[in-house]
């Protein structure tokens, strides 16, 4: 029997493949919307932060004061690194990618837990809470040590993203760059069954303990056509630099059939809300550093490629602005993807806790259409391809 022969639909990319039906994120592609929990994301990036808005797509619901309160003094209370892990960081070479590091490290965060493996839904919580108040300290750590800079030590009273700029800078950070960081981090917090919210899922669904899960997660956001968009699109316009050359570049980039880093999405078929947002913040963050080159330049590059992409369902994505946020907030861009992970830990841990609520290992299949009942060769008698 031909496996080849069988009549089957490759589902490649998984299009349009559910896997489970989930109350966590909903996406209309068409309409330029994205609501975490039923929660526009408009409204989450003005009124919540990034601590209230990790509890909700976690438990599902906006949270009371005490409720707030209790998981922020828990998600705050996990800043310090132990000695084993800190010792691990130093150990690395300063040209490690920033993502290994993230991966490597969170991976190891599970062979100092006495109990990394659990069935019940309130510690898998605890340890996902655990890694999310760990990965700042991570990353940040890892900038300073490659850099030559001694350790800064968390702030256990800062909000999260506050407590992220001032583990990197070693300065307080202003009030209004710690709310665009915090601002980030929500816009990033979530995104349906993306391609490393998937991995999580899968991972998840094999009863594996949260480390693996979220390394898992960590690994797959690492591609460039993923989470490694934002530090291509920021080089790209880095590159260009200058608003005049944008046009040309453009056209160049598309008449040799490459893309746009910062444009198109499998889902959005028009503008992604969180672009929208982003590139206000740029815009005011911009203008309040004196540093408008760039800004400028990328907003040329966008009108050239909706000139040229006119009439195709290719707009600006949340990767056209968030590398040149971080970058004027003067975060290496190298961070840019750790930091993305940082915050999606939120939606990977929510997703995992739910799909985990009725369990079904994922197993799809590979449609075979190789050769079967080869004679096996010796190796000296191997002629070689
Ligand atoms: N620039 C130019 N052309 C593009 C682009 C782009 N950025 N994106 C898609 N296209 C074209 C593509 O060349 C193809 O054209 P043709 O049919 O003539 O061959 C057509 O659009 C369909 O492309 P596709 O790859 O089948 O579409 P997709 O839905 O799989 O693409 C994507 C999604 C994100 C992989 C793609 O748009 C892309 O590579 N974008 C650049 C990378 C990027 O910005 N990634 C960040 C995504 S948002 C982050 C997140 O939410 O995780």
């Amino acid at each position: 029997m031909s496996a080849a022969n069988e009549p089957v639909v490759i589902h490649k990319g998984l299009d349009n493949v559910y896997v489970k039906e989930s109350k966590i994120c909903f996406i209309d592609g068409e309409a330029s919307k994205l609501y975490y929990r039923g929660y526009s994301i408009g409204e989450l990036a003005e009124y919540s932060t990034f601590e209230e808005t990790a509890y909700l797509l976690i438990y599902g619901w906006l949270p009371t004061r005490a409720q707030l309160d209790d998981f922020v003094k828990r998600l705050h209370s996990h800043r310090s690194l132990e000695p084993g892990i800190l010792q691990m960081i130093r150990s690395f070479p300063a040209t490690s990618d920033p993502m290994d590091v993230l991966r490597t490290v969170v991976s190891a965060l599970g062979v100092y837990d006495p109990q990394p493996a659990t069935d019940n839904a309130e510690m898998r919580i605890d340890k996902a809470v655990r890694i999310l108040s760990q990965a700042p300290s991570i990353i940040t750590a890892f900038s300073r040590l490659r850099d030559g800079k001694d350790l800064v030590p968390p702030d256990f009273n800062l909000s999260h993203a506050a407590n992220f700029l001032q583990l990197l800078t070693g300065k307080s950070p202003d009030q209004y760059d710690a709310h665009v960081m915090d601002v980030a981090l929500i816009l990033h917090a979530e995104h349906e069954m993306n391609a490393s919210t998937f991995s999580c899922t899968v991972t998840a669904s094999t009863l594996a303990d949260m480390y693996s899960i979220i390394t898992s997660g960590i690994g797959t956001l690492r591609g460039p056509l993923h989470g490694g968009a934002n530090e291509v699109a920021l080089k790209t316009v880095m590159e260009v630099g200058d608003p005049s050359k944008a046009e040309d570049y453009v056209a160049t980039a598309l008449a040799q059939k490459k893309r746009i880093m910062g444009f198109g999405h499998r889902i959005y078929k028009t503008w992604d809300p969180r672009y929208v947002i982003l590139k206000k913040l740029g815009a005011e963050l911009a203008s309040r550093k004196g540093e408008t080159k760039l800004f400028e330049t990328a907003v040329a590059i966008e009108q050239s490629a909706l000139k040229h992409l006119a009439g195709s369902p290719i707009f600006p994505n949340v990767d056209s602005y968030s590398g040149i946020v971080f970058h004027t907030l003067g975060i290496p861009t190298d961070l840019f993807t750790p930091i993305f992970a940082m915050s999606r830990i939120a939606g990977w841990t929510a997703h995992a806790i739910e799909y985990l609520e009725a369990n079904r290992l994922i197993r799809p299949k590979a449609h075979y259409v190789g050769q079967t009942d080869l004679p096996y060769t010796p190796l000296e008698s191997r002629t070689g391809r």
